[in-house]
């Protein structure tokens, strides 16, 4: 396996498969790598003849109160796991290496980038669409791989790759549950054993919504008070956010029509924000989890 920390040395990698004629998919992540990365790898993997996974702790998306410190960071384990996929090459910039100098230039999506976590988290989703961005030039993939479990973010992504009409097929991948259901997140590391217990309550409530609009729920306020109840019970967990939205365009909805929405959740145990989702539609199909 190649491991690359700069860009030249990535893109002359790169340019050897174009070369050949070979497709090449690209999985950014930052890190910390755990079975819900190592599945877009393999999808990856599956539908292109070269993979890059990326490895960048990108500290544009972190705000100055955040946990960009503290995010768990292991090149060796995460190499160790990518052994697994042959061919696959990893790209594993420093910090200067990506922003060598102050950035004057960044991608913005308003307003999808400041709604729900956007309106938490101000900036956070220009710093992602920015590094994106940055990855995509850098590797000018043919498809990109991205978790479900970070709704907004895939909903950001593709509708930059749209707006910007980058020749970039994204592909959204649902999201790796533990056996509890408790969505996989490099995050959880940081979880004490109370709080890992406890963050099962966030897969429960939504299992519990999904149900109710699968079954025919007219509006998200009966849907969201359930919920909400659910979460309320688990004395550990500190509700964040709770929404129902438009699953494509991430607009609010008054009224549950024939349209999937998603709920989108996210919640503090102790100090780590953990966040979750799921796609329903009335009646007729769930999202496999
Ligand atoms: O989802 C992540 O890990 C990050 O937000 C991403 C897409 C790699 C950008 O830094």
């Amino acid at each position: 396996m190649q491991v690359h920390s700069e860009i030249g040395s990535m893109r002359a990698a790169l340019a050897k498969c174009r070369a050949r004629g070979e497709s090449v998919g690209v999985v950014p992540t930052m890190g910390y790598l755990h079975a819900g990365h190592l599945k877009l790898v393999e999808r990856a993997c599956a539908e292109n003849d070269m993979v890059v996974v990326t490895i960048f702790v990108n500290p544009t998306q972190f705000g100055p109160n955040e946990d960009l410190d503290a995010y768990p960071r292991d090149l060796e384990r995460d190499l160790a796991q990518l052994a697994a996929f042959a061919g696959v090459q990893v790209f594993a910039p420093t910090v200067a290496e990506m922003y060598p100098q102050p950035l004057q230039t960044s991608v913005d999506l308003a307003p999808l980038g400041q709604i729900l976590i956007g309106a938490a988290r101000p900036g956070h989703f220009r710093g992602v669409a920015t590094v994106v961005t940055k990855l995509f030039n850098i590797v000018q993939p043919d498809r990109a791989y991205f978790g479900e479990k970070d709704y907004q973010q895939l909903t950001v992504i593709r509708r930059m790759v749209a707006d910007l009409s980058s020749p970039i097929t994204i592909v959204g991948v649902p999201t790796v549950r533990e056996a509890d259901g408790l969505a996989m997140s490099s995050r959880n590391v940081r979880l004490t054993p109370e709080d890992r217990d406890a963050a099962v309550v966030l897969a429960r409530a939504l299992d519990r919504g999904e149900a109710l609009l699968r079954a025919g729920a007219a509006e998200p306020e009966p849907v969201l008070t359930a919920m909400r109840e659910i979460i309320a019970a688990e004395p550990r967990a500190d509700l964040a956010s709770l929404d129902i939205r438009d699953a494509a365009s991430l607009d609010a909805v008054t009224a549950i029509d024939d349209r999937p929405v998603v709920i989108l959740v996210t919640a503090r145990f102790g100090d780590v924000l953990l966040i979750d989702q799921r796609v329903a539609e009335k009646a007729r199909r769930s999202q496999a989890a």
